[in-house]
C-alpha cells in the first residue's frame, strides 16, 4: 500500500511542489544524490574511485516535455563526459541516461539522437553509455533505441527489470557476446498484466533471469542490494566458471555503502550508481517506496526540523 501511494506520489505535481519545498528535503535528499552540480558529481566520484569502486553517473531528469529541456541534458551530459576525461576518471566511470529526459515522450527519434550525440562524447571520453529502463510504456521503444545505438556504439547497456512477465525472454535476446544488461529488479508501479506483483515472484525471476545473463556470452551487470541474489550471483559464478571481471555488481550511491566496498575488496567489480542535480524528486520517492524506514527516515526529518 504504501508502496504503491509513494509511486503515485512520485509522478504527482502537488506532491512534487509540496515535497520540493519541504525545509528539510535537502538533508534527506543528500543521502541518496551527490549534490547539485557537475563539481559535486566529480568529487564523489573522485571519492568512490579512489576506493576501489567504479561509478555511474545519472544526471537527475525524466518525463521531459519541452525540446529544449531535452537538448539542454544533452549538452550537460556531453559537458560531464568531458569533465571526467579531463579529470581523468572516464575509465572507471561511465554515464546511465534516461531516455525520458532527452525527449523519449516527444519523439523517439528525436530521444535516439540525443542519446546518440551522448555516446558519441562516451566514445571521445573512453567510456560507456547505459539506458536506463523506466515504465513498462517504453520498454519496446527503449529496446528499439539501444539496437539502434548499438549498430554505432556496441558496448551501450541496456537494463532489464525483472518484474515484467516478458523479462526472460528479453534477457535470451541480450545475452550475447558484448552486450551490457543490467539486471535490476523494477522500480516502477506496474499493474499485473505486465508485471509480478509478489516479492518472490519478483525475486524469483531475477533468479531466473540471472542464470540466463551468467550462461550467456554477455556481460551481466547485477543491480541489487538484496543479499540473497548476491549469494545467488556467487553460486552462479562458480557452477559457470565465469572469471571476476566478466560480469560486474551495481548498486546505488547511499544504499549498503559497506557491502559496495566489502565486493570491491574481494576483487569483485563493483559500480556504485550516482545521480546528481536539481530533480531529485522522482528518484527520491522511488527510494522511498522500495523502503518504510526511508520513510520513517524521511518523516523523522521532517518532524525534527520543520
Ligand atoms: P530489495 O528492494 O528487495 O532490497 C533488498 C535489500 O536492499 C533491502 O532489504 C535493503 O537492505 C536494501 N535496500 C534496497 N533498496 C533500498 C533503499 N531504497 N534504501 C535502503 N535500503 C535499501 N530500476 C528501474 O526500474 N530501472 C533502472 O534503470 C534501474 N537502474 C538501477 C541501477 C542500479 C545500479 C540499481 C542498484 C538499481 C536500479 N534500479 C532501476 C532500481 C531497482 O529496480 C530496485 O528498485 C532497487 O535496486 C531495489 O531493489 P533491490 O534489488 O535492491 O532489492
Amino acid at each position: 500500500m504504501l508502496r504503491a501511494a509513494l509511486l503515485t506520489a512520485s509522478r504527482n505535481s502537488t506532491v512534487r511542489r509540496l515535497v520540493e519545498t519541504a525545509p528539510v528535503s535537502r538533508d534527506v535528499v543528500r543521502r541518496f544524490v551527490a549534490g547539485t552540480s557537475i563539481d559535486d558529481a566529480i568529487r564523489v566520484t573522485g571519492t568512490l574511485a579512489a576506493a576501489g569502486l567504479r561509478v555511474s553517473l545519472d544526471r537527475l531528469g525524466e518525463d521531459t516535455t519541452e525540446a529544449g529541456h531535452a537538448d539542454a541534458t544533452t549538452k550537460a551530459y556531453v559537458t560531464l563526459l568531458q569533465q571526467l576525461a579531463e579529470h581523468e576518471l572516464a575509465s572507471v566511470t561511465e554515464v546511465s541516461v534516461k531516455l525520458s529526459a532527452v525527449g523519449q515522450a516527444l519523439d523517439e527519434a528525436m530521444a535516439r539522437d540525443n542519446a546518440a550525440t551522448i555516446c558519441t562524447a562516451a566514445a571521445a571520453a573512453g567510456t560507456t553509455v547505459t539506458v536506463d529502463m523506466e515504465d513498462h510504456t517504453t520498454t519496446d521503444s527503449t529496446l528499439s533505441v539501444i539496437r539502434d545505438l548499438r549498430a554505432d556504439f556496441p558496448w551501450v547497456g541496456a537494463v532489464i527489470q525483472a518484474y515484467l512477465h516478458r523479462s526472460e525472454a528479453d534477457c535470451r535476446d541480450l545475452a550475447v557476446a558484448g552486450s551490457r544488461v543490467r539486471l535490476c529488479k523494477g522500480a516502477y508501479r506496474e499493474p499485473a498484466s505486465v508485471a509480478f506483483q509478489s516479492r518472490q515472484s519478483v525475486d524469483r525471476s531475477y533468479v531466473r533471469c540471472l542464470r540466463v545473463l551468467m550462461q550467456g556470452d554477455g556481460f551481466p551487470m547485477v543491480a541489487t542490494h538484496d543479499p540473497r541474489l548476491i549469494a545467488i550471483t556467487q553460486r552462479f559464478v562458480a557452477d559457470t566458471g565465469r572469471a571476476q571481471g566478466s560480469y560486474e555488481y551495481q548498486m546505488l550511491y547511499g544504499i549498503r555503502p559497506n557491502e559496495q566496498r566489502r565486493l570491491a575488496g574481494a576483487g569483485e567489480a563493483m559500480r556504485v550508481y550516482v545521480p546528481y542535480g536539481d530533480e531529485w524528486y522522482g528518484y527520491l520517492m522511488r527510494r522511498l517506496a522500495e523502503r518504510p524506514s526511508n520513510v520513517t527516515f524521511f518523516l523523522r526529518s521532517l518532524a525534527t526540523k520543520g
